[in-house]
Formats: structure tokens, C-alpha cells, sequence
């Protein structure tokens, strides 16, 4: 079965990339064919993390027509079953992309012929990213342990939602219904996306309902990079509980990853961090997340907040 994950998380340098690019190497030596689709339009650099040059080509042979299907752009990399799409060669002006190309290449996206299909995004909160984000029934959210990581990440997320509820409710023909509410809601006015879905339903309770259900149906995961000694050790699962009590019930801790100081080193040295160095905890921890993500590892009794 093909899984799609994204991977983001609003703010740069969380280690979104890092992340993909281990995560992939680990799936992929699980035997899993893999594709890295690199979605950080206009600051593409996932090749490097995989030890590799620029790539000759990839996204913007697609977009240009000159390739018939997206997998015939995907890279082999230097690890068997790994692929990469770059978009280090599209135009600098890539990261304004056209709506009607965006939506090719996430139909695209969501048709690779691949087992697992990661998306590596850029940080921000811009539509393309969003977009992105969303082509993914699954979520990853990368945050550090700082205060500002974490204070973007919830923003990135609240943006996932509104994007997500904005996009169904134009779908629905119901845009023009809560313009005034959605204005409201982009201008900080109003807190939440949930405030609005509340209006909905106050307003027609059947259809605000189904708006509900749309939102509460995506599922995420919050993964705590550059883990070190002095952070609290519950700091992940404490913001998770954040998360679905003022948000959606939808999200899951996925675990810390620990920095270690060799990732640096090893990107200056175009090496790669989890082949140099497989037997830190740094690659531990990643490779707990892979075993969770391949269903080797057992679920946890879910415990989620009542809202
Ligand atoms: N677990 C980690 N330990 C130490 N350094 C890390 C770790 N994860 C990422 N980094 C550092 O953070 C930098 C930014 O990571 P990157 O994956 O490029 O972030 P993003 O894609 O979110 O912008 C990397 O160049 C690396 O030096
Ligand atoms: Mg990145």
C-alpha cells in the first residue's frame, strides 16, 4: 500500500530535511522503494543531505513537458531503493508557481508508484506550502525544543486547518456564506479555525458537521527535534495534548530525535549523518520512528483529550 507522508512544520532549520532525508534512507534499507519529492520550491537542498551533487534533473522537466510522467524524473540516489525529486533546476521563480501547474503536481504526487512518498516542504505558511503540506493523509510536524519553533509550528498547523477548511468550503460552492468570518479569522480576529467551524455549525449544523468531520478526519504526528539533555523529557507528548485539546484531536507524538553535532559536520562534509555515524542515538531515535511508521512497532493505547 502506498503511504504519503509531508513533512513540515512552518519553521527553518526544525531539521524538516534532515528528517526526510533519514526517514527515506531508513525506509528504504527496510526494503521499501521510497521517493523524497523535494517541495521546498526556490530552496531546494535535499540532494545535499543525501551526499549528492546537483541533480541533472527533476521537477522542472516535468512542469516544462518534458517528461511524460513525474517517475520518470525520480533520481536514483546512492542508496538502493531510494529515490529523489529534486526541483534544484526549476526557475528561480518556481516558489510562485501557477495554480493549474501546482494542482498537476500534486495529482502527480499523490499517483508515484512508489511505497512510501516523502515530501520534504519549506518553512513558512505561503499556499504552495500548505498545499503541499495537504496532499498527504498524514502529517509530520517538526518542531524544536525552543519557544519560537514551537510558536511557529502552532501557527503552521492553524494554517493547515484554515487552508484545508478554505479549500473544502470553495469546493462546496459555501465560500461566499462565511467570507466575512474567514477574513475575520486570516486577520487574527478570530482565534481559530474551530471558531469558525462553530459559526457553521451554528449556522446550518448539518453541513458545519460535515466541515467538522473533514478536519477531524487528518491525522498528525509531532516529532521533537534537536533533542538534548536539559529539555523535559515530556516536553513532545505535553505539546501534543496542546494540540488536541485546542485544535483537533488528531495528533500523536512520534518521539524526540537527539541532536548531535556530527549532522553539522557531516553536511559541510557531504557525507551521510546515518551511514557515518549508525550507531549514535540520533539514528536510534529515527530508526524507532521508522518502526513505527512501518507498523513494526506496536501501537500505544491511544489517549486523547476529550474536547
Ligand atoms: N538532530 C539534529 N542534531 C543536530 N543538528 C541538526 C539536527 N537536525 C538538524 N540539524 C541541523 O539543522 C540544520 C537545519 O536542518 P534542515 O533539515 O536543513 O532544516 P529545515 O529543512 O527544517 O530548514 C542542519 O543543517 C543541521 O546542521
Ligand atoms: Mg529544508
Amino acid at each position: 500500500m502506498r503511504r504519503i507522508y509531508s513533512i513540515g512544520g512552518g519553521k527553518g532549520g526544525s531539521g524538516k530535511s534532515f528528517i526526510a532525508a533519514s526517514l527515506g534512507i531508513l525506509l528504504a534499507k527496510h526494503g521499501k522503494r521510497v521517493v523524497l519529492v523535494d517541495l521546498d520550491l526556490g530552496a531546494s537542498n535535499l540532494h545535499t543531505l543525501l551526499g549528492q551533487r546537483i541533480p541533472e534533473k527533476g521537477l522542472d522537466v516535468y512542469i516544462d513537458k518534458r517528461a511524460s510522467s513525474l517517475e520518470e524524473v525520480a533520481l536514483s540516489t546512492t542508496i538502493p531503493n531510494l529515490y529523489l525529486i529534486s526541483s534544484t533546476k526549476c526557475s528561480l521563480e518556481i516558489a510562485n508557481i501557477f495554480y493549474a501547474q501546482k494542482l498537476k503536481i500534486i495529482n502527480a504526487i499523490k499517483n508515484l508508484p512508489f511505497d512510501y512518498i516523502l515530501l520534504d516542504l519549506g518553512p513558512g505558511t505561503n499556499f504552495n506550502t500548505l498545499d503541499f503540506f495537504l496532499i498527504a493523509p498524514e502529517g509530520l510536524f517538526v518542531t524544536t525544543p525552543e519557544p519560537t519553533a514551537i510558536e511557529n509550528t502552532f501557527i503552521f498547523m492553524k494554517s493547515v486547518y484554515l487552508r484545508k477548511l478554505k479549500l473544502s468550503l470553495k469546493e462546496a460552492n459555501m465560500w461566499h456564506i462565511c467570507q466575512e468570518e474567514i477574513t475575520k479569522l486570516s486577520r487574527g480576529a478570530l482565534k481559530s479555525p474551530l471558531d469558525l467551524i462553530s459559526i457553521l455549525v451554528a449556522r446550518d449544523p448539518e453541513k458545519g458537521r460535515i466541515f467538522e468531520d473533514l478536519l477531524s478526519d487528518l491525522e498528525f504526528r509531532l516529532i521533537l527535534n534537536k533533542f538534548r539533555g536539559q529539555v523535559n523529557e515530556n516536553l513532545g507528548e505535553q505539546l501534543v495534548e496542546v494540540c488536541n485539546r485546542h485544535l483537533y484531536p488528531s495528533f500523536d507524538f512520534l518521539g524526540n530525535i537527539s541532536y548531535d553535532n556530527r549532522v553539522y559536520e557531516s553536511i559541510i562534509a557531504r557525507n551521510i549523518f546515518i551511514a557515518k555515524y549508525p550507531y549514535t542515538k540520533t539514528v536510534s531515535d529515527l530508526q524507532n520512528m521508522v518502526r513505527d511508521l512501518t507498523g513494526e512497532k506496536q501501537e500505544p493505547v491511544r489517549v486523547r483529550a476529550q474536547r
